[in-house]
């Protein structure tokens, strides 16, 4: 019945939604994605993949810092090519490495997340990211050149919240922290997916990743090679033994028991695994 089911249709369409299709992107004639399709839902998707896979380029690609063919649609529009207009649209990056002006303050970083908007709003968005992380206030006058790689990491968290993006994307945001910060982190991408911003993040980080997110994609060599439910992915042999070390197969026939957790991925509503 309408009613019933248009308080759940009102919240789920003001979240961002990009379906990308047959995306191809590189560096000069060098193409390192080829054909991706994607659908990036609300909540928070997980895309994995050895280096050198295209997961940045990727990302790039969506952000209109490098070019890209193919179709981009962002709840139902045509995503923009510039990067200042795809800002614009609701998106942010939080890059890989940070990049963060280390001669200036936190509090002049952040600032620098919001510049689309007003001084009254940027005040406004400037305590919202201290209340979201008290951590930041306490350095607020710190430079964030001089701050540990944890820190550093939140400090472009923040940054790129100070936009107020419908879809933030991050690109290995857990890269060389200690596990407890890595485990900060994720639980940070997680809160801002349930809040109403979808997440895009790249990470190599399997099995923590697979925990927090909704869904995942695996990129190999340029293309998409599995996708899934993350609970899904996590339990795949596929996944398990290129990512996460598991011991091959132990007993029975290795048919069997192979191709058990894949046919379980083929089964998962309009999911695929290659
Ligand atoms: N600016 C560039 N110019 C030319 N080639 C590039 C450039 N940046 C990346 N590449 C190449 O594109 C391919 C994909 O790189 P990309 O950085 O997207 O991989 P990745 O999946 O993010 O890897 P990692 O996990 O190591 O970050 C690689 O072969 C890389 O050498
Ligand atoms: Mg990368």
């Amino acid at each position: 019945m309408m009613w019933h089911a248009s308080p759940f249709v009102l919240g789920s369409s003001g979240r961002a939604h990009l379906k990308v299709q047959g995306l191809s992107a590189g560096y000069g004639a060098f193409l390192v994605l080829r054909d991706v399709t994607l659908e990036i839902k609300p909540g928070l998707t997980v895309i994995l993949g050895p280096n050198g896979a295209g997961k940045t380029t990727l990302l790039k690609a969506l952000s209109g810092l490098i070019p890209r063919g193919g179709e981009a649609l962002l709840n139902g529009d045509t995503l923009p090519k510039k990067t200042s207009d795809i800002v614009k649209r609701g998106m942010a990056l939080v890059p890989e490495g940070r990049q963060l002006f280390p001669q200036m303050t936190v509090t002049e970083n952040l600032e620098l997340g919001g510049w689309l908007v007003g001084k009254a709003e940027r005040a406004r968005r400037l305590e919202q990211a201290f209340s979201d992380f008290p951590k930041l206030r306490e350095r607020a006058q710190q430079l964030a050149g001089t701050m540990s790689g944890g820190e550093q990491q939140m400090v472009a968290v923040a940054r790129a919240m100070m936009s107020a993006p419908r879809l933030l994307m991050l690109d290995e945001p857990s890269l060389g922290l200690a596990p407890r910060m890595v485990d900060e982190l994720l639980a940070i991408t997680r809160r801002i997916a349930d809040a109403g911003t979808t997440v895009l993040m790249v990470e190599q980080n399997v099995k923590k990743a697979l925990a927090v997110a909704d869904r995942g994609y695996v990129l190999e060599r340029g293309t998409l090679v599995a996708s899934g439910p993350a609970a899904l992915l996590a339990r795949s042999t596929v996944i398990r033994e290129a990512y996460l070390g598991a011991a091959p197969v132990q007993t029975v026939s290795s048919q069997t028991v192979r191709a058990e957790p894949v046919e379980a991925l083929r089964q998962a509503q309009g999911e695929r695994i290659l």
